[in-house]
């Protein structure tokens, strides 16, 4: 049992959410764009905090009646104590909650470690995106939930 608790997003995490998304992938948002996306009115994101630090955070759109996952990251310090599971079980949540079916996403090719964690959330790969990366031209693995009752 940690003490992680999931939030919703609030304009006070920016800094933080800014900060572990540089830590986190190679080609990070901008400040600006990390501004612009977290008030994206159809993206809900989700704030990992254990104590007073903001150790994480993800995010899905809503469109129309599929979710999408856009990011999640986790603090290098503060990763493989479940902080990222608990992120992706808000994002499935506030998708049921929305009366979303289904979810999607894509996924570095070498990222293994969140495709691990997705899996165990039962999304499946369901096909290839060739190049989609466009930093490194690394393929994009498509990957799918589709019941989310289960
Ligand atoms: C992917 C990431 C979010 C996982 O967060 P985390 O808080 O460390 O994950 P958790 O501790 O909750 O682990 C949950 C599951 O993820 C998988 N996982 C996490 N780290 C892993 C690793 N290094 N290798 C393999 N699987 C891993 C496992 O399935 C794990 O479940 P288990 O502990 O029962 O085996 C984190 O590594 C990260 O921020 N990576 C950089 C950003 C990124 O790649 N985001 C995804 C973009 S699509």
């Amino acid at each position: 049992m940690n003490n992680i608790v999931i939030v919703p997003f609030n304009e006070k995490y920016i800094d933080d959410i800014f900060k572990i998304s540089t830590m986190s992938f190679i080609t990070p948002w901008t400040r600006k764009s990390t501004e612009e996306e977290l008030q994206n009115k159809f993206a809900r994101y989700v704030v990992a905090k254990l104590g007073d630090v903001v150790i994480g955070f993800g995010g899905v759109w809503l469109i129309l009646d599929e979710g999408h996952i856009t990011n999640i990251a986790v603090h290098p310090e503060y990763r493989g104590i479940g902080a990222g599971d608990m992120i992706v079980e808000a994002l499935i949540e506030i998708c049921r909650l929305e009366g979303i079916n289904s979810m999607t996403l894509e996924v570095r090719k070498s990222n293994i470690a969140a495709q691990a964690l997705y899996k165990k959330h039962g999304f499946i790969e369901k096909g290839i995106r060739k190049g989609y990366y466009t930093d490194t031209k690394e393929d994009g693995i498509i990957m799918w939930k589709f019941d989310l009752s289960k």
